[in-house]
């Protein structure tokens, strides 16, 4: 009798396994949200980002094309001009994928909320020693006091504003300390306009772990909200797909509908 009752238990937890695991996954949700914020989704973010190599190696050529004409951009300060150096800002670099794309002889200042990359970043300048590393700050791109007016050439970020807390006082940033004239070269995913079921899983990520988690929001509209924005005397923006290639498929098919562009102050 007890064993039979035992069993009636045993199989009612088997089956209802689900709903346990469930529970589980939301009470880690819940902390994270709650006690995460600073060290643990920051320190996981920083030790599985790696995984995106396969993106980069895709997206290679296309960033190649799209920053080339960096090469031709000017320092608004005299004294630099004449030693053709560039001051150039890049906000949320992570472990520092962009260093192959800038011109020889810049001057690199970064804004990277997660310390957790300092190392990789490091790590991955030392193969680039004709690029000045000035400074790297720790700290929000939406407040980045410690970067004077008017004091850079370039602006950069990539994949980024889906990770800003806002994206709006993240440009007010990158227009104060970008010279009149001066260039923001961005390159972000998007959200999905074409595909209906891509687009319901960018929501039903977004809203329930992909930002607890990977810091991260995949609906977001940025490509609208620097248009709209009228802190840029110029955008020019071209929406595009990044090629969908390998075993990564599912996870490249939410983040595939991107936006590069080149805005001037
Ligand atoms: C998806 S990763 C992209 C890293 C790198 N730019 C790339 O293209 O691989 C987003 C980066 O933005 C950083 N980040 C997120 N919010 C930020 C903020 N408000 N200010 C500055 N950096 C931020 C993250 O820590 C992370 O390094």
């Amino acid at each position: 009798m007890l064993f039979e009752h035992y069993l009636e238990v045993q199989n009612y937890y088997k089956s209802h396994s689900w709903i346990a695991l469930l529970l589980l996954g939301f009470a880690l949700l819940f902390l994270l949200r709650q006690f995460g914020g600073s060290y643990i989704q920051p320190l996981f973010f920083a030790s599985v980002y790696n995984a995106m190599a396969a993106y980069h190696k895709e997206c290679r050529e296309l960033k190649r094309q799209h920053f080339d004409s960096m090469k031709n951009q000017q320092s608004a300060d005299p004294e630099l001009r004449k030693k053709g150096v560039l001051r150039i800002l890049e906000i949320g670099p992570g472990p520092g994928y962009n260093f192959e794309f800038y011109p020889v002889n810049s001057q690199l200042t970064v804004a990277e909320v997660n310390p957790f990359f300092q190392k990789q970043f490091f790590a991955q300048q030392s193969q680039y020693p004709h690029i000045k590393m000035e400074r790297f700050i720790v700290g929000f791109a939406e407040d980045m006091k410690d970067v004077p007016d008017n004091s850079v050439d370039i602006v950069v970020s990539t994949m980024v504003l889906c990770s800003v807390r806002s994206i709006e006082r993240a440009l007010k940033e990158i227009q104060r300390v970008l010279v009149p004239g001066g260039k923001y070269y961005y390159w972000e995913h998007i959200r999905e306009a074409e595909y209906k079921s891509v687009l319901f899983v960018q929501h039903l990520f977004s809203y329930t772990f992909y930002d607890l988690v990977f810091g991260c929001k995949l609906n977001r509209t940025s490509d609208e909200v620097i248009k709209n924005d009228k802190g840029f005397s110029q955008v020019d923006q071209q929406r595009f797909r990044t090629p969908l290639k390998g075993g990564l498929y599912a996870i490249l098919i939410i983040h595939s509908s991107h936006v590069k562009g080149i805005a001037t102050k």
